[in-house]
């Protein structure tokens, strides 16, 4: 049975009871790299204590010089680690050990020189050895001056970590230690709290779709002219990766199969990047069988019937090229056929700028999907590429069974598709 604990809050004349996952025996290894704001951190360890979550310090060489080992120790009531090549440490918990013990590993700060050793994949002390070593979700907190943390190698860098999963806070905006204004402040100790306590609640939360297996699609396609041109649409994939994040966050294993996009792979998930239609039904056919499959992606429906091998020439007597398309396979109508690996939920969207529940209702029929996600991307919408969704859920014929969702955000949308999907399936 999930431990939970009951918080009680006194709130003017009522009572408040909200039931938490409990966190107690959670593990963090905290990494306190050199910056002037580690002094904050050690708010950040009281309050995280007053949880009862565990925590193991490694204390950098630069750390050091703005919090000392004792102060550290004394608020983790623990033993801080600060050499990687200190025999009774390793004794005692060798490196990998402790970076494998921990439920998150949390750098805060996150100095410009750790994150850069991080994205490089450095190992020449015990903090880059460990956040090399380790297995398990790493949470970072940048803390620097503002023209470093703008400086078109950290932003580099910052890419990079998120690229492979790593989750940020902050950093925030405002006045630096250094006299300067602007971005580049460690994020408040209540916003590092309230961000690792939501990453350990969620890894407690329950998982009703564990055991399922689903595929998903994800932005535009991009169709090649020739080496250097293709065919693409607008597509950032924001709507497919929120909902490969939201099904795995649900317990699913997913895998995102995701067109050229400017966006973190979603924490969990397995990516497979593809450019074309033709790449992009390969990827998906082969990460079947599987339970659900969700189509999200705007797949270009024609290529150039013949890619040219070198680049088209403009021969400045208005030669026009003649561009002739051929049909791309239908991924949605190709999955939804009769057959033993169909998985036994199929959904498709339908992106439409007119009559959108009655073209999408067609094409629920026409593809033969189960549920069709009828999607307005009229211009004024800003669905392509932007933050915001509305969506309408055709599961059938019948027009009174339709779901319309109010506008929200796409990682709601996300969301609340995972938790149809989990009704759905009970
Ligand atoms: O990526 P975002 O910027 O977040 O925007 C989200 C979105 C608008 C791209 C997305 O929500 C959406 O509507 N995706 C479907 C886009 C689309 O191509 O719709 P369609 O009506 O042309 O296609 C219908 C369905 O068939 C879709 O599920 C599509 O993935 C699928 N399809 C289409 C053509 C094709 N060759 N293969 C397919 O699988």
């Amino acid at each position: 049975m999930r431990q939970c604990r009951l918080t009680t809050l006194l709130n003017r004349n009522y009572l408040v009871i909200t039931v938490q996952p409990a966190l107690t025996g959670k593990n963090i290894l905290l990494i306190i790299s050199g910056g002037i704001a580690a002094y904050k951190v050690l708010e950040v360890i009281r309050r995280l204590r007053d949880r009862d979550i565990n925590i193991r310090a490694i204390l950098t060489k630069g750390g050091a010089e703005f919090v000392t080992p004792l102060s550290v120790a004394a608020l983790t009531e623990n033993k801080v680690y600060q050499d990687l090549f200190s025999l009774t440490d390793e004794a005692e918990m060798g490196h990998i050990r402790l970076s494998r013990e921990a439920d998150l590993v949390l750098v805060a700060p996150a100095s410009a020189d750790i994150l850069a050793k991080m994205a490089t994949g450095q190992a020449g002390d015990l903090a880059t050895t460990a956040l090399l070593a380790t297995n398990k979700p790493v949470m970072i907190a940048p803390a620097m001056n503002v023209e470093m943390w703008h400086h078109r190698a950290t932003q580099a860098n910052i890419a990079t970590l998120e690229n492979r999963g790593v989750i940020r806070v902050g950093p925030s905006s405002g006045d630096l230690a250094c006299g300067e204004v602007g971005s580049g402040r460690l994020a408040e100790p209540a916003e590092i709290i309230a961000s690792v306590l939501d990453f350990l609640e969620a890894q407690e939360a329950p998982k009703p779709l564990a055991g399922k297996k689903a595929v998903v699609t994800s932005g535009p396609t991009h169709e090649p002219i020739d080496p250097v041109r293709y065919i693409a649409n607008r597509s950032s994939g924001k709507q497919g990766h929120a909902i490969a994040q939201a099904l795995c966050d649900a317990g699913a294993d997913v895998t995102l199969v995701s067109g050229p996009v400017n966006l973190p792979d979603p924490a969990g998930v397995k990516v497979v990047q593809v450019e074309t239609a033709r790449e992009m039904l390969a990827a998906v056919q082969s990460a079947l069988p599987a339970d659900i499959a969700i189509c999200a992606a705007a797949v270009a429906d024609w290529r150039t019937a013949g890619e040219a091998g070198q680049k088209l020439k403009k021969d400045g007597a208005g030669f026009i090229p003649d561009l002739k398309l051929s049909e791309n396979p239908d991924i949605l109508a190709i999955i939804s056929a009769a057959g033993p690996k169909r998985p036994s939920l199929v959904i498709g969207f339908a992106a439409e700028t007119e009559n959108v529940t009655e073209h999408a209702r067609a094409k629920r029929t026409r593809k033969g999907c189960d549920w069709i996600l009828a999607n307005d991307v009229a211009p004024d919408t800003g669905t392509f590429g932007g933050d915001q969704n509305e969506i309408c859920l055709i599961s059938g014929t019948d027009e009174k069974t339709d779901e319309r969702w109010p506008r929200q955000s796409k990682t709601g949308i996300g969301r609340a598709l995972a938790m149809r999907i989990i009704d759905h399936f009970s």
